[in-house]
């Protein structure tokens, strides 16, 4: 059976010393189910807190970016050497907000997931559209030239994950509709299908809390979420992941 995925991406939120107190309040009440796996993406400083915090725990994290190469002179860059060496096991690749606030390219996307799979760590790849481009029908499109490009340099015998997150419905508590999901998923589903012979796990992402999160879950082709602001909360998430 394959696990339903609750990922909470942290993004700039949180030192250290929150996150240590989130984990405690988090670790107290949360119970491992069978069918659902739980991984957050705080920040890399917080990375060795989780380390520690979560040693024994089935809770895994993973970094929000990386580079591509494993060492050298790149300043201010972390390399997946480095974040396996704090327990990573994941990674968000191409997230919109380095795409439009850092310049992040399709061709950065693919460099990175293949450091990332030659390190052993599983990529997140994000994809998705802009309000603009949605309003211009041009969203599948937008998604297929992510996907491809993407996904050049990936190994499909190793592990990979999508994640569909509308920009529009990022932060702005606009979700998407359930009807606009299932769309994008089926096509992401079916595009991996035809091109790459494989069936990768889909996450959901934009604007999903405790009260939507039952009715999006339902969704065909939703094989998790990745949640930003309601991963904050311990309870919210909790609620989200499922007690
Ligand atoms: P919100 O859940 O805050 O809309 O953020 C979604 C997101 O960008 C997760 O990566």
């Amino acid at each position: 059976m394959k696990k339903f995925i609750v990922a909470g991406n942290w993004k700039m939120n949180k030192t250290s010393q929150e996150a240590d107190a989130f984990l405690k309040s988090l670790l107290e009440k949360l119970k491992p189910k069978a069918a659902r796996e739980l991984l957050l993406f705080p920040s890399f400083l917080s990375l060795p807190t989780f380390q520690s915090a979560l040693a024994k725990s089935f809770v895994q994290y993973g970094g929000q970016n990386c580079y591509f190469a494993n060492m050298g002179a790149f300043t201010g860059e972390v390399s997946p050497t480095m974040l396996k060496a704090v327990g990573a096991t994941h990674c968000l690749v191409g997230h919109s907000e380095r795409r439009t606030l850092f310049g992040e390219t399709n061709l950065d996307t693919a460099k990175k997931i293949q450091a990332l799979q030659e390190t052993g760590l599983t990529p997140v790849l994000c994809v998705g559209e802009t309000e603009s481009e949605r309003t211009n029908n041009t969203t599948l499109a937008v998604i297929e030239k992510q996907l491809i490009e993407g996904l050049s340099q990936s190994d499909f015998s190793k592990p990979l994950i999508l994640a569909y997150e509308p920009v529009w419905a990022i932060g702005t508590g606009k979700v998407a509709t359930a009807e606009n999901i299932r769309e994008v998923h089926a096509f992401i589903h079916q595009f991996c299908e035809q091109k790459y012979k494989i069936q990768l796990p889909i996450l959901y992402g934009g604007s999903v809390n405790a009260k939507n999160c039952r009715e999006l879950e339902a969704v065909e082709y939703v094989n998790g979420f990745l949640i930003g602001g309601a991963s904050l909360d311990p309870e919210s998430l909790l609620t989200i992941y499922g007690g």
